[in-house]
């Protein structure tokens, strides 16, 4: 296969995910592509631009949410990364719940959900990367197989460039590529 230099642009992929903060009393939800793990440990970064309206929620009461919306949920995600929450109410695009593990909101709708606690925040360019501690987890039972979360039942959104995509199935199961002996 020939390979084409093209211009260094961060084009994915990325999973599609919905941060949530609780802003001015209100839950408030931003589309993002750039969310993540750090290392083994429960925690996950989020990276927001410092202007958005979630990122003063954020740093005004150290929680966020993390939700993966399931592709079916395109159109409410890409408006929610159109529209701010400073111009825009958006806290009725989605229906919220809580846990009393910490103050933001989380979406009914979406079948993954995160409820992280900020441990660290880290200024990049013109965004801060919070890396939040996971506190509460939710995910809806019927995307579990076999006592196990599946992807192919939370369908995420993938992000690429200019384009949306769904995924369609599992090809594989982690560490089987070989006997352990020759990695
Ligand atoms: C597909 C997509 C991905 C985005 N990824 C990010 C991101 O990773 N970080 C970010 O700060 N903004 C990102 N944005 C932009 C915000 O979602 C957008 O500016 C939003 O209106 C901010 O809302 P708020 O002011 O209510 O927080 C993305 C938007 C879209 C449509």
């Amino acid at each position: 296969m020939n390979k084409k230099k093209i211009a260094n642009i961060p084009y994915g992929p990325y999973i599609t995910v919905l941060a949530g903060a609780c802003v001015n009393g209100k839950p408030n939800y931003t589309t993002i592509g750039a969310y993540g793990v750090v290392s083994q440990k429960p925690v996950l970064y989020i990276s927001l631009k410092n202007t958005h309206h979630t990122t003063k929620g954020i740093q005004e009461n150290g929680y966020f949410s993390v939700n993966i919306p399931s592709s079916e949920l395109v159109e409410k995600t890409d408006y929610c990364g159109m529209v701010s929450g400073k111009t825009n109410d958006k806290s009725d695009v989605f229906e919220s719940f809580y846990d009393e593990a910490g103050v933001a909101p989380m979406i009914k709708e979406c079948p993954v959900n995160y409820l992280c606690k900020v441990i660290q925040t880290i200024p990049i360019f013109d965004f801060t990367m919070f890396l939040g501690e996971i506190v509460a987890t939710y995910i809806n039972e019927d995307c579990i197989e076999n006592g196990r979360p599946d992807a192919a039942k939370v369908k995420p959104t993938i992000l690429m460039d200019t384009g949306y995509y769904n995924i369609q199935t599992r090809v594989g199961t982690i560490f089987t590529a070989c006997d352990g002996n020759k990695a």
